[in-house]
């Protein structure tokens, strides 16, 4: 697996200091709103463990769970596999995200969730590659811009491999080319 990747971009360390970061920037705007975090499956997983436990305050979680069809580096057309299942009518509601890219997934999930009327909903990714976006969204809270290269590691995946890695790392052309 470590021989696929061409290069470390963000080491465990620096994951951990923007992840404190971001989580105490929460934590003092979200303190008694009992604000419900919602991540987005499946590359999420390993970034919202680490965030839910970086913000210390009364709140609650869930999961919806979306894709592109296909197993590639650019995201089609989307697929729902599971929606929310707390009610986020009158909630505040902040989306966790691995990366914001083209901005087609997470667009079509705003407007899925604005029809839900939540209170409020925000956006925090861990990266974002402002370079690649089609579609108008932006994040709240971003913890890494990052440049148009592929990365894998730290939840995010390459054909489902690489999640298990603990750092961000881009991948060697030749695996994805
Ligand atoms: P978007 O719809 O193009 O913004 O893509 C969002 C989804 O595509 C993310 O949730 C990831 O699952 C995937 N994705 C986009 N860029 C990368 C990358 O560099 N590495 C791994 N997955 C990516
Ligand atoms: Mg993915």
């Amino acid at each position: 697996m470590m021989h696929d990747i061409e290069k470390i971009l963000l080491s465990e360390e620096e994951i951990k200091e923007c992840v404190a970061k971001l989580g105490k920037q929460l934590a003092e705007e979200y303190a008694d709103k009992n604000p419900v975090f919602l991540g987005i499956l499946k590359g999420v997983v390993v970034f919202f463990a680490d965030m839910i436990r970086a913000i210390p305050i009364r709140s609650e979680i869930d999961f919806i769970s979306v894709s592109s069809y296909g197993m590639g580096t650019n995201s089609g057309q989307l697929k729902f596999h599971k929606d929310v299942s707390i009610p986020i009518k009158g909630r505040h509601v902040v989306i966790l995200e691995d990366i914001l890219d083209s901005g087609n997934t997470l667009s079509h999930v705003v407007a899925h969730l604005n029809a839900m009327e939540p209170a409020s909903l925000k956006i925090c990714t861990l990266l974002d590659k402002p370079s690649r976006r089609e579609a108008p969204v932006e994040a709240d809270y971003v913890g890494f811009t990052i440049p148009n290269e592929f990365v894998v590691g730290y939840g995010l995946d390459f054909a489902e491999g690489y999640r298990n890695l603990p750092f961000i790392g881009v991948l060697k052309p030749e695996i994805y080319g």
